[in-house]
């Protein structure tokens, strides 16, 4: 274990360095800076409360609320992919994308839009083009040439180099607002918008007092499952003070491991037969309080379509105290719109965009945010041509739910809160070798009243 020199510091400070040392030791990190022995710190010390108040609480506050959850069902695939994957659906899916989009940009009142099929009657002009990004290349001078298509045609833009970093970089596939200057029926690029969300606050005015925690990949069937710690979490949700106030419970996808996702997966399986690993993660969740309502959708280890959108789980591999939706889908917890999407589309993102990694699961979900599009890159994540496009982001929620990325992330990006849910997973010869490092065992949990997200973490009480 390696810490950087204000970690070492800090440490060295604390009257219970030895307890915050074995918590470090148990998170796997080869690296420790200070913030994470002030996680350590804050943890133990939550640990602390919940000991006395244990013993006293009697009443279980979320038990007591009334629920109201739902599901948006327009966003809601399941039952309705009627896609056979030809020319035809595609084009009408790509088209619905772009209709969709485009009116996402229309509705902010932007004046002197154009299409590609009246270019030639704005020669020495100003004007903005809402488009796909069909090619990006550099000319011999060392400009940029972006090549794009509406609904019309295509149209050629050109990138001075001088501006090329004032603009924000644009990937193929991406759908743009372009400004500039007709000159012999190119665009001289001055300004490139994406759809983005809006600055302002989406206030809620929730007044009920409770949690919602956030799941995902729990994987069970794996190995690595770390089914003492999502014991303990259940221990926590029914004996801690602040358990008891967790309503909700979302779980972004990879419920189980699945079967045949990778090669020789099943080295890595406890449980070899996918219907057995979702009896035990029913046995399991038959655990949780009654009181909290889940809601849980499929991700790419489930026994659904791998091509997204996916449709909510077989019927035999559901529990009856769980509520299955499609992923993605947007669903209402009281007032608080929830996105929830499994997140597949991110390694793609990672792939396509320089400055995202592994480590940084937020940023990757800005991205999708700034494009208004869950999968905006067409190729690497399988998506199903629907008639419409499900995975555009029509409708900007107060909460953006995703996981797959192993790695618990939170951020508020605009008026809308990001939270990427860890794992029960522990890190996997897969993700070693890859260099990934996952954060295991954590789960956040929201309070919509108050405004707050806290971690709980599984690890300080399993050995
Ligand atoms: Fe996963
Ligand atoms: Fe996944």
């Amino acid at each position: 274990m390696r810490l950087t020199k204000d970690a070492i510091n800090l440490l060295q400070q604390m009257p219970n360095k030895e307890t915050i040392t074995e918590l470090l030791k148990k998170s796997n990190k080869p690296f420790l800076t200070k913030d994470d022995v002030m996680e350590a710190i804050k943890f133990l010390s939550i640990q602390k409360i919940e000991k006395v108040q244990e013993e006293k609480i009697e009443s279980y506050y979320a038990e007591n609320i009334s629920h109201k959850i739902e599901i948006i069902e327009e966003s809601d695939v399941s039952g309705k992919s009627r896609s056979r994957g030809t020319v035809e659906d595609f084009i009408s899916y790509f088209n619905d994308r772009f209709s969709k989009i485009k009116n996402i940009f229309l509705k902010r009142g932007i004046s002197d839009v154009i299409t590609t099929k009246d270019i030639k009657n704005y020669d020495r002009k100003d004007v903005g083009i809402i488009c796909f990004v069909y090619d990006i290349r550099q000319s011999s001078k060392g400009n940029t040439i972006i090549e794009f298509e509406d609904e019309y045609g295509t149209g050629l833009g050109i990138i001075v180099k001088e501006n090329l970093d004032k603009l924000p970089s644009v990937i193929q596939d991406d759908i743009i607002l372009i400004k500039g200057r007709v000159i012999n029926d190119m665009i001289i690029i001055k300004e490139i918008e994406f759809p983005d969300i809006s600055l302002y606050e989406n206030n809620l005015n929730i007044e009920e007092d409770f949690y919602i925690a956030y799941l995902s990949d729990i994987h069970v069937g794996s190995k690595k499952f770390l089914e003492k710690n999502f014991n303990y979490f259940i221990e926590w949700l029914t004996k801690s003070e602040e358990g008891k106030k967790v309503a909700y419970m979302v779980i972004a996808g990879d419920i189980v491991d699945g079967i045949g996702i990778y090669p020789k997966q099943e080295d890595e399986l406890i449980i070899k037969d996918i219907d057995k690993q979702y009896e035990t993660f029913n046995e399991l969740a038959k655990k949780i309080p009654e009181w909290i309502k889940i809601i849980a959708i499929p991700g790419n280890h489930d026994a659904v379509r791998r091509a997204e959108p996916q449709p909510s789980l077989n019927k035999k591999h559901c529990s009856s105290s769980i509520i299955y939706a499609s992923n993605p889908v947007y669903v209402k917890i009281h007032s608080v719109l929830h996105l929830v999407y499994h997140g597949t589309s991110m390694d793609s993102i990672i792939a396509k965009i320089p400055k995202l990694n592994y480590d940084n699961p937020a940023l990757c979900m800005q991205e999708l945010l700034k494009r208004r599009h869950l999968s905006p890159f067409y190729g690497d994540n399988l998506v199903v041509p629907e008639k419409k496009d499900y995975l555009v982001i029509e409708t900007v929620p107060h909460v953006f739910h995703t996981g797959h990325l192993h790695k618990n992330a939170y951020k508020k990006y605009r008026n809308c809160l990001l939270i990427n849910s860890g794992t029960f997973q522990d890190r996997t010869d897969y993700q070693i070798q890859l260099g990934h490092v996952p954060t295991p065992g954590i789960v956040p949990i929201f309070n919509p009243k108050r405004n707050v997200i806290k971690e709980v973490n599984t690890f300080a009480k399993v050995s």
